[in-house]
């Protein structure tokens, strides 16, 4: 057990890699841990694409770049240049290159909109379960890896380049590799910032 705290307080969000390759088993062991994560109604609506052709993982990377430029230019902001093609790289030169949907295909179909989108959230939820179980057990097994949200934010240019069907929406990249850094730990909120102590078994 103690073993699993470590694991918990020891995973970072780590960005940059050996190019020392990552085995397919290893791989395969991430993604597995993945499935094992909790899910509404035991629904496992994740599905994970491992991208690993090098001329989609570049049209990916530079589309979803513009798509960058476009909404910073909506919102009246100039795009940090450096920033934008250090991101566009590591999506292209990272080992391993996942992409992490959610399925909306067996989610259980209510009689209303609201139940129907709780029902959405839950998957969504339930992806983020995945995903946390896929990063503790790439560190678990020595490598570092990130998630990162811009597919979310650029779905339709992700499902044309990834040819994904409607039901199925693209919600994060993860990159994962052998680390070549080890940030240390951002600042964490401790307990009695997000639970309060004093109504401890009374109200909120
Ligand atoms: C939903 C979600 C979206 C994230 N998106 C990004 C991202 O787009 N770019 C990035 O560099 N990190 C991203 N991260 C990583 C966070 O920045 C990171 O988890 C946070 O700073 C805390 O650091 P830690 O993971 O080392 O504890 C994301 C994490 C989550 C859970």
């Amino acid at each position: 057990m103690s073993n699993l705290f470590e694991v918990l307080k020891q995973r970072r969000s780590v960005r940059k890699f050996l190019s020392k390759p990552v085995s397919k088993e290893l791989v395969l062991t991430v993604l597995e841990a993945a499935g094992w994560a909790p899910s509404a109604h035991n629904s496992q609506p994740w599905r994970f694409i491992v991208i690993d052709n090098p001329t989609i993982r570049r049209e990916l990377a530079e589309k979803m770049a513009n798509a960058w430029i476009i909404d910073m230019t909506k919102d009246g902001c100039t795009v940090d240049e450096p920033k934008r093609i250090e991101r566009k790289e590591r999506f292209i030169t990272a080992p391993v290159l996942i992409l992490a949907c959610t399925t909306l295909k067996d989610l259980i179909q209510f009689g209303d909109e609201e139940r129907q989108r709780i029902e959405r959230d839950l998957a969504v939820e339930s992806l983020g379960a995945g995903l946390e179980n896929l990063l503790l057990a790439a560190h678990a097994s020595g490598l570092g890896a990130c998630w990162y949200c811009a597919p979310a934010f650029c779905k339709e240019i992700v499902r044309e380049v990834l040819k994904i069907p409607d039901e199925v929406e693209p919600a994060a990249l993860i990159v994962i590799g052998y680390p070549a850094e080890s940030p240390l730990m951002p600042i964490k909120k401790s307990v009695s910032e997000f639970c309060d102590l004093d109504v401890w078994g009374s109200s909120y």
